[in-house]
């Protein structure tokens, strides 16, 4: 057969609201045109992340109900570190209540002033963890990635040749430790090849700095690695997947991501010294080792996802349907950040809207057309979130694990492709306030007035 079909069946339904647009215009407006300030209740299709908005399997449910919520000890953490230490051999795994939790205790433990943490790209969370120590968050994408058309698989991989000549100018001491993010989330949800992960494995050995990953999409990158490179399609994406982790020292894990869990995170360590100082800390803010800020039943449902991630026709359907509403936009003139990546598709609005300069942001004035057009919450990585800092002007349809189904993705394909017939008529926005901090979470914005 080749229709590909959503792996499961619906037990229990969440309705979602059909608006009119008059109700969205008052709704935007009222919001300063930031999508981030819309109550959820007003949005049809929410694309505003794949982070804890996935669906949990009854077998997730039925975790939680035999979560064990004692203080130490609980039986929820011995089954969440066999099955991640099944998965990834590191011997410390610490939970945490979120992703970014487990990043501050790792970059406030290892990173000192004048220190660099290179990367392939940085997320935000790890950037601002890394950069609160004093240290510099450095991105190291492929030069070839800076063109969003260009089709190349791994375009999410790290710049060897850059990476060793940082290491070379800055000296191996200055560099607490290299890490990789798979699948590479800022730089379009694009993958990392195993063989880019061996050369980092072998460079960082040489010099002598611990290797991490950023895993929040560990899944996703190792079904990548399977279908696309060279000796990988008769592995499993376990098997894939755990020979990513073996090639690292440690890393940080976003269990809301490729775990389906509504909230959780993981920092595993071979370094019995730094899982000692990390356990210290984790106390301090997360919780005892064996919760770290979760609930015993979160714990359990994170298990639980994790096996489930790896299922060869879940992850099938998953790649299947980003990629379908990727070729859906883009084969028919809407640009998007090429080849469609694993969790989400990014629309470039800079090329999309040529008329909108980047001072008047094209990926925001995109993610306003399309709530007020289709109901769909959308968001802008561009000058809104980067300000001057922005490589690109995109706008990031996040699709949520196991939510949303092909009549759905349909409908979005259906809002773009109608959006992009009358794109000329499109109006930038100029921001009216904005707080000092985090911007793109609350500025208010107006749209420019035509002539
Ligand atoms: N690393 C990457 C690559 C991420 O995408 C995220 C979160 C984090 C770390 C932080 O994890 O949210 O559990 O604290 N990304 C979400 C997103 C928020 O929408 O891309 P967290």
């Amino acid at each position: 057969m080749k229709t590909i079909i959503e792996p499961f069946r619906i037990k229990s339904v969440e309705p979602i609201r059909q608006t009119t647009r008059l109700q969205r215009e008052g709704f935007i407006k009222a919001a300063g045109y930031n999508l981030f300030q819309i109550r959820a209740c007003d949005i049809l299709i929410d694309l505003l992340t794949d982070s804890g908005t996935s669906a949990m399997s009854t077998e997730q449910w039925a975790a939680i109900m035999r979560g064990d919520e004692s203080y130490a000890g609980s039986d929820s953490f011995y089954r969440l570190e066999k099955t991640v230490q099944d998965l990834t051999a590191f011997r410390h795994v610490i939970p945490t209540h979120q992703g970014r939790a487990a990043e501050r205790i790792l970059f406030s433990l290892v990173c000192k002033p004048g220190q660099t943490i290179p990367n392939n790209t940085h997320f935000d969370t790890t950037r601002a963890n890394i950069e609160v120590t004093g240290a510099r968050a450095v991105d190291l994408p492929l030069p070839e990635a800076a063109d969003t058309q260009a089709r190349l698989p791994f375009k999410g991989n790290i710049h060897i040749e850059a990476l060793e000549r940082l290491i070379e100018t800055e000296g191996a001491s200055k560099i607490p430790l290299v890490m990789v993010t798979v699948t590479n989330n800022s730089g379009g949800g694009q993958p990392v090849s195993m063989a880019n992960l061996e050369k980092v494995r072998e460079i960082t050995r040489r010099h002598g700095i611990p290797f991490y990953l950023d895993a929040c999409r560990f899944a996703e990158n190792a079904y990548f690695i399977q279908q696309g490179e060279p000796g990988y399609a008769d592995l499993s994406p376990r098997q894939i997947a755990r020979k990513m982790f073996s090639l690292a020292d440690g890393c940080t894990f976003s269990a809301k991501k490729d775990a389906f869990a509504n909230i959780g995170g993981l920092l595993c360590t071979n370094d019995d010294l730094l899982a000692g100082q990390e356990k210290d800390l984790l106390i301090l803010t997360e919780g005892f080792p064996t919760y770290g800020g979760l609930a015993g039943r979160d714990l359990d449902a994170i298990a639980v996802g994790l096996e489930e991630v790896l299922d060869s026709d879940y992850l099938r359907y998953r790649i299947a349907s980003t990629a379908y509403l990727g070729r859906h936009i883009a084969d028919h003139g809407v640009p998007i950040v090429e080849p469609p990546g694993g969790h989400a598709i990014y629309i470039d609005a800079g090329r999309m809207l040529p008329h909108i300069p980047r001072s008047q942001f094209p990926g925001q004035a995109l993610a306003a057309e399309l709530y007020l057009h289709a109901g769909v919450r959308s968001v802008e990585i561009g000058s809104v979130m980067f300000g001057e800092n922005a490589r690109h002007e995109l706008l990031r349809l996040a699709i949520p694990r196991r939510v949303y189904t092909q009549s759905h993705i349909d409908y979005l394909v259906e809002a773009i492709l109608e959006i992009n017939d009358r794109k000329h008529d499109l109006r930038g926005f100029e921001i009216v306030e904005q707080p000092q901090f985090l911007r793109h979470f609350s500025a208010r914005f107006q749209p420019i007035a035509g002539e």
